[in-house]
């Protein structure tokens, strides 16, 4: 399928486990991508594997100059901005009585306050038809204890999500989140106790960045042209009912 030819996309975070998928599928889909990682090394690696319309750019979603950077040096690469996909993410889980006020922080900084300095740089560079998808987690649709850090923030982007669908509408720019469950990333460790808390879910298994993917892929084509400000779970599940106590803590992001 070629449902993002002609369209040139930011992933940042695509250094990553989930990042590196959507890249991957954003270009098997046609489009021309910037892997946008503050872990240069990364983005560099990942961009080398996917070919010439994959590119690499340092990026610190906390930093406004380094928005500034990474959007002007798309721009100036690939001659556009379509999609941005905001999936960069800072992950401490922690009881709240040794979770610290600097775990908040940065996981506000990372987080929340990344996708909002990401949409504010790509604005003036987005045309109508444009497309921002924002990666929350399952974790910021329901209450997990252990993760009022990280949750928090993953709340906050539903909030952004919806106020910035709300105010781009009439520019033709939708805006989605997705809220991924439990995904096998390199860097999460899933132990064998974690893969067995999966087999209590309808789709009794954790996810792979390939399924986050294909749901983001969807949402930065023009197949998904009436959805905005909305919320997309891919998560086997979890969310659906009582079964999401059976999978504990330490697994879930
Ligand atoms: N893996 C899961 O189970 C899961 C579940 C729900 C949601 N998520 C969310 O999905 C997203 C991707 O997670 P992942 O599992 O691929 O994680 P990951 O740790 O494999 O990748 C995260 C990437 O973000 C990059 N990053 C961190 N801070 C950054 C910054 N300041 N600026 C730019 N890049 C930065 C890292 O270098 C890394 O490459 C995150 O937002 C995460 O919260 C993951």
């Amino acid at each position: 399928m070629s449902r993002l030819h002609g369209k040139v996309a930011i992933v940042t975070g695509g250094g990553g486990g989930i990042g590196s998928a959507i890249s991957a599928r954003f270009a098997a889909e046609g489009a021309r991508v910037v892997v946008a990682d503050v872990d240069g090394d990364r983005a560099k690696a990942v961009a080398a594997e996917l070919g010439a319309a994959v590119a690499p750019v340092v990026l610190d979603v906390t930093s406004a100059p380094s928005w500034e950077h990474a959007v002007d040096a798309t721009v100036e690469a690939f001659g556009g901005l379509h999609v941005l996909v905001n999936n960069a993410g800072y992950f401490r889980p922690a009881p709240l009585e040794s979770a610290t006020e600097d775990d908040l922080r940065r996981s506000f900084e990372v987080n929340q306050l990344g996708p909002f300095l990401g949409i504010k740089a790509a604005l003036g560079r987005m045309p109508e038809g444009g497309s921002i998808v924002n990666v929350s987690s399952g974790a910021g649709m329901y209450g997990t204890p252990g993760l009022a850090v990280y949750a928090s923030t993953k709340f906050a982007v539903r909030g952004l999500t919806r106020c910035a669908a709300m105010e781009l509408g009439a520019r033709g720019i939708r805006v989605n989140s997705v809220h991924p469950g439990g995904i096998d990333t390199p860097m999460v460790n899933r132990g064998p106790e974690s893969a067995a808390a999966y087999r209590a879910l309808p789709v009794p298994r954790i996810g792979s960045p390939e399924e986050v993917a294909a749901m983001v892929a969807f949402l930065a084509s023009d197949e998904s042209s009436y959805c905005t400000g909305a919320e997309f779970v891919v998560d086997g599940g979890m969310g659906a009912g009582p079964m999401l106590a059976a999978t504990g803590t330490a697994g879930r992001r």
